[in-house]
């Protein structure tokens, strides 16, 4: 336990000098504020999020850390800093921080304590990660914790809704613009523990994907998940080539509830659309269509919701009831 009271320390050391490095130095100020600034985020907002940024030096924050007594063991743990022996001078290894050059975005846990940190790069090299991310530890669990969830949870509450989106700039960028019941997945397929923390706090969900397209079907599959635990969910899609993030950058609030009232679907409807539409004149895939969706409803744990979602994909998808209620008894027999 004091080991982990130790990483919890140094991390929240760490977000206070990356903070200290982007509102105070004069690199911070030119280039990590500049960067920010560029994307929209107000002081105000930037605050808010404990944002920073982290010298482009080799090891300007690990320097800081030791200065200041806090100890490599616990720099190396929470990932912070990464230390790589040196052939030529065993005894003193070297030292690298692991977020050089990037702007912070710290991690922070349902009771606001600070578990990690995601660090973009302000390039648009492809050769380096966009992201880099603190890597597992004793105190950050990336399948366990939400982006945003600190700052969310009593809006979620009270508008007993949640919004679930990709990123970190997605979350940031719809808050400022006063839709604040909003938490990342931080680009991982949705895990159950991270539902259960929704679930403590509306039992809806609002998944809006990135209008790219690429991940849709593979997001399909990890949303029976939160069927399964029983959930409601709707999703809503962007205009292709737009992110919640860039979206709310161009929009005012009024527009932005507009779109999402206007666009958000119930899943399985949303779902059963696109299976047919993508299915249309070929009976073999139009079968494994069906056997998907019925699949999905499967999942629902409430009776009276799965015969409902049974009528409805029926009509969606031109096929007749009683397949459908028969394909289901068939899965639900090889299921349970
Ligand atoms: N992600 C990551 N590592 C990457 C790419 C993405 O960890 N190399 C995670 C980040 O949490 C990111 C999320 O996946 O926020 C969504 O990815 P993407 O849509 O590519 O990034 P954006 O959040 O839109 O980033 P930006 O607008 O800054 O380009
Ligand atoms: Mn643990
Ligand atoms: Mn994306
Ligand atoms: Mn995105
Ligand atoms: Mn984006």
């Amino acid at each position: 336990a004091n080991e982990r009271e130790s990483m919890y320390l140094v991390s929240e050391f760490a977000k206070d000098h990356f903070s200290q490095m982007l509102w105070e130095s004069e690199l911070g100020k030119a280039i990590g504020m500049t960067y920010f600034k560029e994307r929209g985020f107000t002081d105000e907002t930037i605050k808010k999020f404990d944002l920073g940024y982290c010298l482009d030096q080799w090891d300007g924050f690990t320097t800081a850390a030791l200065d200041k007594g806090y100890k490599l063991q616990y720099l190396q743990k929470t990932g912070l800093t990464i230390v790589k022996e040196d052939a030529n001078n065993p005894n003193s290894p070297k030292k690298f921080d692991r977020f050089k050059g990037r702007v912070m975005f710290p991690i922070h846990s349902m009771s606001g304590r600070v578990l990690g940190f995601g660090g973009r790069i302000l390039t648009n090299d492809k050769k380096a990660a966009k992201y880099v991310n603190s890597p597992e530890s004793d105190i950050y669990h990336k399948s366990k914790v939400l982006y945003g969830i600190y700052f969310a949870k009593q809006a979620i509450a009270k508008e007993d809704n949640c919004y679930l989106v990709e990123g970190y700039t997605d979350v940031i960028q719809l808050y400022q613009r006063g839709i604040h019941n909003v938490v990342a997945s931080s680009g991982t397929a949705l895990t159950s523990e991270q539902i259960r923390l929704i679930d403590r706090l509306t039992k809806n969900i609002t998944v809006l994907f990135d209008g790219d397209a690429a991940g849709l079907r593979a997001s399909l599959r990890g949303i029976d998940l939160i069927l399964e635990q029983g959930m409601n969910v709707k999703v809503c899609t962007f205009p292709e080539g737009e992110d919640p993030d860039s979206f709310a950058k161009n929009n005012d609030l009024e527009d932005i509830v507009e779109y999402l009232n206007g666009n958000s679907k119930d899943f399985i409807q949303f779902k059963a659309s696109l299976l047919v539409k993508e299915a249309a004149n070929d009976p073999i895939k139009r079968a494994d269509t069906v056997r998907d969706i019925v699949h999905s409803i499967a999942k629902i744990p409430d009776r009276i919701k799965k015969e409902i979602y049974i009528q409805e994909c029926a009509q969606i998808m031109n096929i007749s009831e009683a397949v459908l209620f028969n394909t289901l008894a068939q899965i639900s027999k090889k299921d349970f």
